[in-house]
């Protein structure tokens, strides 16, 4: 997995000074903030690292960068209300200052991706880290052949960046698929229809995947997804060493040294968030 080459040691553990610059809601319980570096640096990530958020007087939590570096000055990033940060997180608005660590983590192997067609899939929140990799394909579109996305969430009302999707939608250099698993009479936020399939994600491969031997998946959402989405891609063709997956585990430090979000062996947070499933499938817990 590409990871980042140079580290300044006070990035690892001193957070660094960020502005936000714009709030929006996706949904009620997530909002999406652009921030950028108050010394006006780079975040210096690639698609798939996460970030240490971290508010003065509350906890730090791990965030996945939501934009791609090619967008350089500036970094989004899609936060859920979950608990105490977050809460504290939803009430800031622009020009507030808050704590960032890193980028820490594996990221989705551009090298390996390059030159071939990609299925991009994700579950619910997933869609936040694959949005810094679908930007990236967005921005550089000569090194990659034809890019599907695919998304699912629970209903309407949590699709995530519904704008990106209608973007994405009408690129000529995208395909994008949207499923969710249920609609309540049919209608969306704002009474909104949602006009696409209903039902579980994985229906809407099959059709997708013209020459399984040129092609690379990324998968990123909940826990139970992996499983059915892992057998639907090898039952079209793409094996294991085809597919790349971005696992979530509690995490404390970032940096490979509390021990918080092990995996057997292996490190959550410095031998992934992303992994290559050829590489975790005989890992216990893995997946
Ligand atoms: C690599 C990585 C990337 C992440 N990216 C995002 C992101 O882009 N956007 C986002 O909203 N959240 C993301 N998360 C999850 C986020 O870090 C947690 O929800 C975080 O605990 C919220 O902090 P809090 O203080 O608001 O909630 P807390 O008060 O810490 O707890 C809220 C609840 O979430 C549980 N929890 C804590 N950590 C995790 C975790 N890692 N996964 C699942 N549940 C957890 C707690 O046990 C508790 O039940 C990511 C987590 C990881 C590991
Ligand atoms: S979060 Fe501390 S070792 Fe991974």
């Amino acid at each position: 997995m590409e990871k980042m080459t140079f580290h300044p040691r006070e990035h690892l553990y001193t957070p660094r000074e960020a502005e936000i610059i714009s709030v929006s809601d996706l949904t009620p319980v997530e909002k999406i903030f652009t921030l950028r570096m108050k010394d006006d640096s780079p975040l210096g990530h690639l698609p798939g690292q996460f970030v240490q958020l971290s508010i003065l007087g509350f906890a730090e939590a791990p965030m996945s960068v939501a934009s791609s570096p090619t967008r350089k000055s500036c970094f989004d990033l899609a936060i859920r209300r979950a608990g105490t940060l977050t809460a504290e997180m939803h009430g800031k608005v622009p020009g507030d200052t808050v704590g960032i660590r890193g980028p820490f983590g594996s990221s989705f192997e551009l090298s390996a991706l390059q030159g071939h067609d990609l299925l991009l899939i994700s579950g619910g929140c997933g869609l936040a880290p694959l949005r810094s990799l679908i930007q990236y394909c967005a921005d550089c579109p000569d090194e990659f052949g034809r890019v599907e996305i695919i998304y699912g969430a629970r209903n309407p009302d949590a699709l995530l960046f519904k704008k990106d999707l209608a973007d994405w939608r009408s690129s000529s250099g995208f395909g994008c698929s949207v499923t969710v698993d249920t609609v309540r009479g049919g209608e969306g936020r704002g009474g909104e229809c949602f006009e696409g399939p209903v039902g579980l994600i994985t229906a809407l491969i099959p059709p997708l995947v013209p020459d399984p031997a040129r092609t690379m998946a990324v998968v990123v959402g909940p826990p139970p997804m992996y499983r059915a989405v892992i057998e639907e891609l090898k039952r079209k063709g793409i094996v294991a060493s085809r597919i790349y997956l971005s696992l979530e585990r509690n995490m404390r430090c970032g940096v490979g040294k509390c021990g918080h979000c092990t995996i057997e062996h292996l490190y959550c947070c410095t031998d992934g968030p992303v992994f290559r499933l050829d590489r975790i499938e005989g890992v216990r817990g893995a997946i």
